[in-house]
């Protein structure tokens, strides 16, 4: 099973979801082999969750506690009973743009896993660490962060280099497989991968060969039904 994860970002209003989905779906059944999943804004989860059982749907960010002050947050509770059955947690613009670090990400990792979400953790480095040759050492401090849960079959690793993140420089194939083969040893077990980071229907293809990746977040390409859907036919 190969997972097409999109993530829209701060893009797409519930009404242009519909016309997504509208156009998606005439394209006709999703491959049994493909798991399909889109992040779209939080104001755009209800358009999803009426119109289609057809795709995943996940959130992009969520607040750990169930309620309380704390302006301008959504709880991961209200998500998971809203049956949003997926969620994001430390994607590079949560890390670097708005301040996310370590001990918050834990609290959400944990309290995703707690009610059973699919939990994507995202790791990765920036161009900077990349050049000074501390890739690993980076992964490592990202995925010990959260070493209690690396059991949960539902945790789900996204490496996605910050520099390959929009840039349309992505990852070659066998640093992505450095990057998938580290986490696998560390958390000792075959826990999915999912590589992102200026992915396309061209070069989907070159991650897979090799069997150490299991599927892709996917920025930009997803926006567009018939790209998101070449992404899917590709693999
Ligand atoms: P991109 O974004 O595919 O546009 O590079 C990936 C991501 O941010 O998850």
């Amino acid at each position: 099973m190969t997972i097409i994860a999109g993530n829209w970002k701060m893009n797409h209003d519930s009404e242009s979801c519909l016309s997504f989905l509208n156009e998606f779906e005439s394209y006709g059944k999703i491959p049994k082999n493909v798991e399909a999943v889109i992040f779209p804004t939080f104001l755009s989860l209800n358009a999803f969750l009426k119109k289609t059982s057809y795709i995943d749907i996940g959130a992009q960010n969520g607040h750990w506690k169930k309620n309380g002050a704390f302006t301008g947050e959504v709880s991961i509770f209200d998500l998971k009973k809203m049956n949003i059955n997926w969620l994001l947690v430390g994607h590079s613009e949560r890390r670097h743009i708005f301040g996310e670090e370590s001990s918050i990400l834990k609290k959400k990792v944990e309290v995703s896993l707690s009610l059973g979400m699919k939990t994507v953790y995202c790791v990765g480095e920036t161009i900077d660490q990349k050049k000074d040759g501390k890739t690993e050492n980076v992964l490592r401090g990202q995925v010990n962060s959260i070493k209690e849960f690396l059991d949960d079959e539902n945790l789900i690793i996204a490496y996605e280099p910050v520099w390959a993140i929009g840039s349309g420089m992505p990852a070659g194939a066998e640093d992505a497989d450095k990057a998938s083969s580290f986490c696998k040893d560390f958390c000792k077990r075959n826990i999915p991968i999912l590589y992102g980071g200026s992915v396309n229907s061209e070069n989907i293809s070159n991650y897979l060969k090799s069997g150490m990746i299991d599927g892709f977040l996917i920025g930009g390409a997803s926006l567009k039904p018939r790209s998101f859907r070449n992404l899917i036919d590709a693999v």
